[in-house]
């Protein structure tokens, strides 16, 4: 008799649809479970664990890209991007992928390998785009034919409760894209001067009752995801706020922590003074945002630039999605593209 102990069980779901990110071991595993995944992508929805790229051909235009370039995908996330590049610049062309995240970038690593991606063609690096002057030294290369960044969470960060970043599930208010630095949110919205949350909230999410949020929240010890909605929806003025309303305050205070958390603007700021001296005359860089005060840096350091000289052309205004891709995927929806030529 076969005395091997069998594995345990996967746990059943309750009712027709699986609603836990655990549960949803069909979407985790899409290369064996390809037809739910097709149905999930179907119905606008993003499958768990996935990432759907967005304004893929404007940005692939935006980059002119040509076989034997080497470049940069400052934001390597699931790599839906970076596998439309890579087809683009084979053969002899070479993308560097970085990405501040633990647990993603090794999977999605291993995912553009198992497409036939060697070392030849793509490299990771584990970076903070920030540093991206210091990863170019790194690897020898004084400049690259292109430069793309995707900008904020994806959306496996957004959908798995464990890292804190969604308002709609419970979970450890954490929000770090890397886990290893800095903080959880936690933690820093129980240290925070009330000052210094109204302007973060104000200046990070145009969030109109700032002064009376953070006026509640600074200084609080909140220890879940679910803490965090409470404590906003308790604050007068936002329980008298209709429940859309409401809503928007909860996902603007989130939001805004999460890039006081993360310092995603000092990042941004950094990785726009480094880009020119990162791209070869003619090089072409592409900035995917999805909010005003992401866009409004971009804008600015690409205009500035243009009447200083740096850049030769800059995009005129934003290109946005279509209604066809917001209807298959609502998360393009606030998405704003702006290029420029070196
Ligand atoms: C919107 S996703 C990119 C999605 C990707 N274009 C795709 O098609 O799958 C953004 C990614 O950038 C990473 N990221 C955010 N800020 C970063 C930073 N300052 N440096 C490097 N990576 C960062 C996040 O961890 C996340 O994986």
């Amino acid at each position: 008799m076969d005395e091997t102990p069998r594995p345990p069980r996967r746990k059943r779901y309750a009712g027709k649809n699986p609603r836990r990110f655990e549960e949803k071991y069909k979407e985790l595993d899409p290369e064996r479970f390809a037809e739910t995944v097709g149905k999930v992508l179907e119905s606008g929805k993003t499958p768990a664990g996935m990432h759907v790229p967005i304004l893929v051909a404007e940005c692939l235009e935006a980059l002119r890209l040509a076989p034997g370039q080497t470049g940069i995908d400052a934001t390597l996330g699931y790599g839906g991007h970076a596998q439309e590049i890579l087809s683009r610049i084979a053969p002899g062309g070479r993308l560097i992928g970085l990405d501040v995240d633990p647990t993603e970038q090794p999977k999605t690593e291993a995912r553009l390998r198992a497409l036939g991606h060697g070392e030849e063609s793509f490299v990771t690096v584990r970076s903070n785009y920030a540093a991206i002057r210091k990863v170019l030294d790194g690897l020898g290369f004084e400049a690259v034919d292109f430069i793309f960044a995707d900008l904020g969470c994806s959306s496996m960060q957004f959908d798995d409760p464990s890292r804190g970043f969604s308002f709609k599930t419970a979970g450890p208010l954490d929000m770090r894209m890397n886990p290893g630095r800095g903080i959880p949110a936690g933690e820093w919205l129980a240290k925070v001067k009330r000052e210094k949350l109204a302007a973060v909230l104000h200046d990070y999410s145009d969030e109109p009752l700032a002064e009376e949020i953070a006026a509640a929240l600074a200084g609080k010890r909140l220890s879940g995801t679910r803490d965090l909605v409470a404590a906003i929806r308790a604050v007068p003025e936002v329980g008298r706020l209709d429940p859309e309303r409401s809503e928007l305050a909860v996902r603007r205070v989130f939001q805004a922590v999460r890039i006081a958390v993360n310092e995603e603007f000092s990042s941004l700021d950094a990785f726009l003074r480094m880009l020119p001296s990162c791209l070869k005359p003619g090089g072409r860089v592409a900035v995917l945002t999805f909010h005003s005060g992401e866009d409004r840096r971009v804008k600015w350091a690409f205009q500035q630039g243009k009447r200083d000289g740096i850049w030769a052309e800059v995009s005129d205004g934003v290109i946005v999605a279509g209604p066809e891709e917001r209807r298959s995927n609502p998360r393009s929806t606030p998405a704003k593209l702006r290029w420029a030529v070196r």
